[in-house]
C-alpha cells in the first residue's frame, strides 16, 4: 500500500491490441503493479488505473496513438494492493509484423519529484 518510488533503472512495457487489451507486460511492470503476466494478459489496460487520473489525460492519449503519433505523459496508476506508481510513459502505435494488425507499446519510466508535483497539479484542474 502507499506509493511505490520507481528506482531510476525500473522500466515498465506493456503492449495492447487495438482495443487497449493487455497483450504482454514485462517483469518490471508485474512486480510494480503486483500482478502476475496471466492476470494482465486478457485484460482491458484500464485494471491499473488510478481514479485520480482525469480523463481528459487517457482521451489525449488514445486520440494522439489512433492517428499514429507517439504519445508521452505522466501516469499515476494503481497497484492491485491498492498502492500507487508514478511513471513517465511513451506509448506508440505499431504493426504486428505477422498479422499486420495495429498494437500499441507503452514504455515507462521514473518522472522526477517535480515532474510528479507539476503533474499532480495539472491533473487537478482537468475532469
Ligand atoms: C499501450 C497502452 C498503455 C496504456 N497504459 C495505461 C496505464 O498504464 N494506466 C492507465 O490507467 N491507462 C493506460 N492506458 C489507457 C487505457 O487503455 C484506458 O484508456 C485508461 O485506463 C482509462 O480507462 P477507461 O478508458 O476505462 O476510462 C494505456 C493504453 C495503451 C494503448
Amino acid at each position: 500500500m502507499g506509493e511505490y518510488v520507481l528506482k531510476s533503472d525500473d522500466f515498465l512495457v506493456s503492449q495492447t491490441d487495438e482495443k487497449g487489451i493487455i497483450l504482454f507486460a514485462n517483469d518490471d511492470f508485474c512486480k510494480i503493479a503486483g500482478y502476475t503476466l496471466e492476470e494482465l494478459v486478457g485484460k482491458n489496460h484500464n485494471i491499473v488505473r488510478h481514479p485520480d487520473m482525469p480523463k481528459a489525460a487517457f482521451k489525449d492519449l488514445w486520440r494522439t496513438v489512433q492517428r499514429g503519433e507517439v504519445w508521452t505523459g505522466y501516469v499515476k496508476n494503481k497497484t492491485k494492493d491498492g498502492g500507487y506508481y508514478w511513471v513517465f510513459a511513451t506509448v506508440y502505435p505499431m504493426k504486428d509484423p505477422a498479422t499486420k494488425k495495429t498494437l500499441y507499446m507503452s514504455c515507462r519510466r521514473k518522472p522526477s519529484e517535480a515532474e510528479i508535483e507539476a503533474a499532480e497539479k495539472l491533473y487537478k484542474t482537468l475532469d
